[in-house]
Formats: structure tokens, sequence, C-alpha cells
């Protein structure tokens, strides 16, 4: 009798737990005709972006990028990558025409933590010690003229309110860095008087985000690139507008007729996402609180995070693991998107990988094959609801370019260029957006778009855009 009530007992834990997940579940489930109703709303932010400045949660940033790349670009460049959890140095010998890219060379490094929310000029020195470092490194094959500064593109992941192509203020920090006195500073003055601070003779020719970056690289290998998108720590779309589709744009039209846009759709937000009360304890305790709400459902940095509030709850409310809570699962950000995705991808027949990481991060040794199963299907309900919201920003952007249908048989191919670490290695997210993205076009429309993986895109991107902004172009007669 008294083992029979143990097992009454636990099952019925068990069944609260249960209970926890399908909740959580329901909360987040994505219909396509919800993410459709996420798809209007986004075009219509972006109208009323485009309209006027502080119009909409989506603040649709002019970029001063009003030419793509078209192969022509010449000479030595350099880039920085700065925005996520890496930095990256890039040079680039640009060959022309008949060239592309001769040689390229980067370097990685990964930025102390404390940098991120240290001072100004602490973050800005070490960036530019780093740059400082690898310029002096610049060997065999790469050809600077003689008698001209370096130039560098500048790529800053964040939202920045240009001035021009080579200048702008920081609008507020995003993803995990805050680091108050850089706001409203101009960024690139910032790096120049670091690069100065430390003998770097060196202009920055081009100011762009990584999905301005990344546009201009896939363009460069695919012209009928029209848009770009980044997946990785933060999340965040770019795409060519129609200049005379811009209210606010009061400057002169381009020669081009166009304007590259940059979204910075990680802060939109609407009644259609389907929130959850993780999401709200996540975002409340965020460096941001209220801000970037489609980018905490989303992105790279925090979805290990509201899978572990959610085995939080079920700790707590239903004794999931045990009769105590583990300690490791209060802590904030402690299990990271990567482990997630690899719980998550776990194949093995006693789901091992799941178990080691429960136990390496965690401190939770014990599970039972049945609490190892349902690991993964929470990791797949929060890593489905991300991508299938991915799917209908994208919906969004091809529905205010007029490319969600088909026009009369029309052939003409859009490609959008993904880049950013949960696109590239989350091969469940990746595949789950991808499906959903066909699921929204049906057939016929998904058969002229293409996703393309712009493999850093954004550096060789930010290098091409320094190229044809560079101080030394031939001016074009009138
Ligand atoms: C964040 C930044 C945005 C960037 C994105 C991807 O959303 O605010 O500028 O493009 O992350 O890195």
């Amino acid at each position: 009798a008294l083992v029979v009530r143990h097992r009454m007992r636990s099952s019925g834990k068990w069944a609260r737990a249960m209970a926890v997940l399908r909740e959580f579940e329901e909360k987040c489930s994505t219909p396509i005709g919800k993410l459709k109703q996420v798809a209007d709303a986004m075009t219509v932010e972006m109208q009323a972006g485009l309209a006027s400045e502080g119009g909409s949660k989506l603040k649709m940033l002019i970029s001063y990028v009003d030419n793509l790349p078209t192969g022509d670009e010449k000479g030595l460049f350099y880039a920085l990558d700065l925005g996520g959890t890496n930095f990256r140095v890039l040079r680039v010998q640009l060959g022309g025409k008949s060239g592309r890219v001769v040689k390229q060379e980067f370097d990685e490094v990964s930025i102390p933590p404390h940098l991120m929310t240290a001072s100004s000029e602490a973050l800005f020195d070490f960036i530019a010690a780093a740059l400082a470092k690898f310029v002096a490194e610049e060997g065999e094959g790469f050809h600077p003229a003689p008698g001209r500064q370096r130039e560098l593109g500048f790529t800053f992941s964040f939202p920045v309110r240009q001035l021009s192509i080579s200048s702008g203020t920081l609008i507020k920090w995003t993803k995990g860095f805050n680091i108050q006195d850089t706001v409203g500073q101009d960024v690139v003055a910032e790096l120049t008087r670091a690069m100065e601070r430390i003998g770097l003779d060196m202009r920055v020719a081009a100011l762009v985000n990584d999905t301005i970056g990344t546009l201009a690289g896939g363009r460069y290998t695919n012209q009928d690139v029209v848009a770009a998108v980044i997946l990785g720590t933060g999340t965040n779309a770019a795409y060519v507008e129609r200049a005379h589709a811009i209210p606010k744009w009061h400057g002169l039209l381009p020669k081009s007729g166009e304007m590259v846009i940059n979204m910075e759709w990680g802060n939109f937000r609407s009644s259609h996402l389907p929130l959850t009360e993780y999401d709200q304890g996540l975002d409340v305790e965020s460096l941001n609180p209220g801000e970037q709400i489609f980018e905490k459902m989303i992105s790279g940095m925090y979805l290990g995070d509201i899978v572990r509030r959610v085995l939080c709850k079920m700790a707590e409310e239903a004794e999931f693991f045990g009769d105590t809570v583990p300690q490791n699962l209060k802590v904030p950000f402690i299990l990271r998107t990567p482990d997630m995705s690899a719980m998550h991808h776990d194949t093995s027949p006693d789901l091992k990988v799941v178990a080691s990481k429960l136990k390496d991060i965690l401190e939770i040794s014990n599970t039972s094959l049945k609490m190892r199963k349902t690991i993964v299907e929470l990791c797949d309900i929060v890593a489905t609801r991300g991508a299938r919201l991915s799917a209908a920003g994208i919906l969004g952007i091809l529905k205010k370019l007029g490319r969600d249908t088909v026009k009369d048989g029309e052939k003409q191919k859009s490609v959008i260029a993904l880049d950013g670490g949960l696109y590239e290695h989350y091969t469940k997210f990746r595949s789950s957006m991808e499906k959903t993205l066909k699921e929204l076009l049906g057939e016929e429309v998904a058969a002229n778009i293409l996703i393309e993986h712009s493999n850093d895109g954004s550096g060789i991107g930010a290098a091409l855009l320094a190229a044809s902004h560079s101080q030394y172009l031939e001016v074009e007669e009138p």
C-alpha cells in the first residue's frame, strides 16, 4: 500500500509538471493564421516607421546606403565587426570586376564580458588595440596604395541614427551591452579617437549595421538579393526600399532611386505575438526592459534562458527534479542557446547529450529518459516559436516589397541573405524557419523566393561599402 501511495503521489507531480509544459506549449502556438497577422502587423509598422521619426516601434533607420556593390570595387580595405559575443577584424584585397576578392584574412577576438558594461573609452580602446595589432600583421598579397590612408568599414550592430554614411549616434544598446556614456555619441568619433590614442592611422569610410553589411555582401555575389536577416545573438533585418516610399526622408532623392533601410525589427511588438509569463519575466529582469520584445522571443541570446525559466517553474511547482529546486536553475543565462541546441539535436537512444548538459550545467543528475524527452520537447517548443515568428517577419518584408504574390506568371527571383550563429548552427531552428516561410508563401510564390546563407557577408559587405565610399574615389563628372 505504501509503494502504491508513493507512486500515486509522484505521478501527481508528473501530471502537474506536464500541465505547466502543456500550458506553455498552448501559449506559444503559432498557427499559420496567427503568423499572417504578425506579418501584416510587421508591414503596417514598417509603413508607420517610414512615415515619420518615432512613428513606430520599428525605427526603420535610414542607412545612407543608396548604392549596393557592383563588383567594380578595388583596393585594400579593412572591416571591423562589433555586435555579438565576438568581434572580428578583416582585411580584403578587392580586384575590381575581373579580380573580385583577391585575398582576405580575418581575426576573431572575444570581448571580455566586463567591457560590455564598462566605459565607452575602455571598449573602444580595446577594439582599436586589436585592430592595430591586426593591421601590423598585414603581409604579402595586400597592396595598400602608397601615400594613402588605410580605410575601414565599421560594422556596428546596434541601432544608430546615421548622420551620413560615415557617422551616426547610438540610439540605445541592445543584446548584452549596456554602457551609458556611449548613448547619444557618434560611434565613429569614439572609434577614431581610440585609434588616434593608440597611433593607428585609419579612416572610417562607412558605418553600417550588420544587416546592411550582409545585404551588401549578399548583393556582391547575387544581384537578386533584396533583403538581409540576421538570426544570431540578436535579430534584425534590412531591405532595399524605393526612396520615394520614405516620407520621413527629406534629403535629395538618390540617383538610384533606392535607399537601404535598417528595420531594427528586434524591437517589433504586437498584440498578435504569443507572449508568455516566462517572456515577461525574462524581459523585466533584462538589461533593457520593455525593449526588443521580438528579439527576446527569437534570438540566440535569449532562447536558452526561456527554456531555463520554464524548467525552473516545473521544478518549483511540480518538483520536476525532485523535492528541491536545483540551485543552478535559478541562475539567469546559465543555459545558453548552443547547449539548448545540443540537447534539441540529441539523437542518441538514451539522450545522453541531454543527460550530460543537465549534469554539467545545471548539476542535475539521475534524470529518467522520460524527463529527458520532456526537456527535448520543451526545447522544440521554444525554438519552433522563434523560427516561425522569424518566418512571419520575412513575410512582412516581402509584403512591403510586393513580392509575396506572383504577378502574371512572373519569374522574378527575390533572394534574402541570411546570417548569424543561430541560423548557421541551430539546424532545427533553421529548417523550421525555412519550412514555415514556404508554408506562408504557398508553393507558387515560394518558388521565386530564395534564402541564401551569406557567410560572414557582413564583414566583406562593410569593406565593400568602405570601398565605394572611399575618400580617394575619383569624382564623377556631373
Ligand atoms: C540587435 C541590434 C541590431 C542588430 C541585431 C543583430 O537587434 O539592435 O542592430 O542588427 O541585434 O545583430
